[in-house]
């Protein structure tokens, strides 16, 4: 199998494995516990805490452990509506938003909130100025993805952050996809609140974190004894906690390697060499994931593309619902047609990635088509 969908989920480091394998074993105290296998317990997830925290630069206190991007963009949307409603019922939010995000909102909206969605560009990048129009002196939230999971779109949270911070109002964005394949700084970014999940950066499924701006108190989502400092309750699931820390630790140095950009920039460039206007790339040239290519292979069905490419794995920008081909939310806020739109297929390439892997895919993509 060649894996070209690195965006759905990453395998698990052989060196997160090793570090969690202790905790699977020998080291199973409850953190909690004032004996010794309860300490060693502790500082393993404050270790753990630690790494995840010098990745994103803030301290260990500024990060929960969740159970993945999720549980991350539920805890900082619903906490931050359900704690400043007093303040106003207003969130804003955008159209290329992943699922994780939108649902929250739409159940928000159920429960009486106003939540406004800004459109993107043709790349899939918003405008800032947008969220400035959108301000009204009762919103409270603004919650935007620092990148796309199907274009890789870079978004311009930076920017953003300084708007909301005029206005007093929090930021929150879903770094899901950024985490391990960008620089993530919440002090550059100027964030409130930052969704990682562990799956995207070569950890196990079921594990994430969000970071809370010191300061910014928000009601748990789950209820219960004090761990996590009170704003998550549950015994702690060190092992995958622990996968999470090291992934991070792996992450950092594995940033400074310009090995999955280039490779990424040699397959667009095979493809444009070989089929030439013959295929249309969905997002930026530039502002964009340094491994994710989404690529519309014009007169062609993505599904189809992929049903015949043997033992490759990559997606499609589309579905099919009750044998209509519909386009994904993300292509059609970007103004793509159904026409293009149904010819995309993203490629996510990532750390296991090799030349002679694009090489097949690209004979094998000349055969197709
Ligand atoms: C942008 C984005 N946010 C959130 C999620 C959800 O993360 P998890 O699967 O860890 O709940 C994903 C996963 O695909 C994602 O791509």
């Amino acid at each position: 199998m060649i894996y070209l969908d690195y965006n759905a989920t990453t395998p698990i480091d052989r060196t997160v494995v090793e570090a969690m394998l202790p905790y699977l074993y020998g080291n199973f105290g409850n953190p909690s516990s004032s004996h010794a296998l309860g300490a060693a317990a502790k500082d393993a997830i404050e270790k753990a805490r630690s790494q995840v925290a010098g990745l994103l630069n803030c301290s260990p206190s500024e990060i929960i452990f969740t159970s993945g991007g999720s549980e991350s963009n539920n805890m900082a949307i619903k906490g931050v509506a359900f704690t400043y409603q007093h303040k106003g019922r207003h969130i804003i939010t955008s159209k290329i938003e992943h699922p994780a995000v939108i649902n929250p909102c739409r159940y928000l909206e159920r429960l009486g909130y106003q939540i406004s969605y800004l459109p993107v560009d043709q790349y899939g990048i918003i405008d800032p100025a947008g969220v400035e129009k959108l301000i009204t002196d009762r919103t409270i939230l603004v919650t935007v993805m620092h990148s796309n999971n199907e274009t890789g779109a870079l978004q311009p949270i930076g920017e953003i952050s300084r708007i909301c911070h005029k206005h007093h109002i929090l930021l929150h964005t879903d770094a899901s996809q950024s985490v391990g394949k960008v620089s993530v700084d919440v002090q550059k970014l100027g964030v409130d609140f930052l969704t990682m999940a562990g799956h995207k950066l070569y950890a196990p499924k079921g594990i994430g974190a969000l970071y809370i701006r010191k300061g910014t108190d928000i009601e748990p989502l789950i209820h219960g004894a004090g761990h996590e400092g009170g704003r998550r309750a549950g015994t702690e699931n060190i092992v995958y906690d622990v996968a999470l820390g090291k992934a991070c630790e792996i992450a950092a140095e594995a940033l400074k390697s310009p090995a999955v950009k280039q490779l990424t920039d040699y397959f667009y460039q095979c493809l444009r060499e070989k089929f030439k206007d013959r295929i249309h790339l969905n997002g930026h040239p530039e502002k964009r994931l340094p491994n994710t290519l989404n690529i519309s292979f014009l007169g062609h069905s993505g599904q189809a593309l992929l049903s015949r490419l043997d033992n490759i794995a990559a997606s499609t920008g589309s579905a099919c619902h009750s044998g209509l081909p519909t386009l994904s939310p993300v292509l059609k806020a970007m103004g793509v047609s159904l026409e293009v739109g149904l010819g995309a297929v993203r490629f996510s390439l990532g750390r296991y990635t090799t030349k002679a892997e694009i090489d097949t895919v690209m004979e094998k993509l000349g055969l197709i088509i």
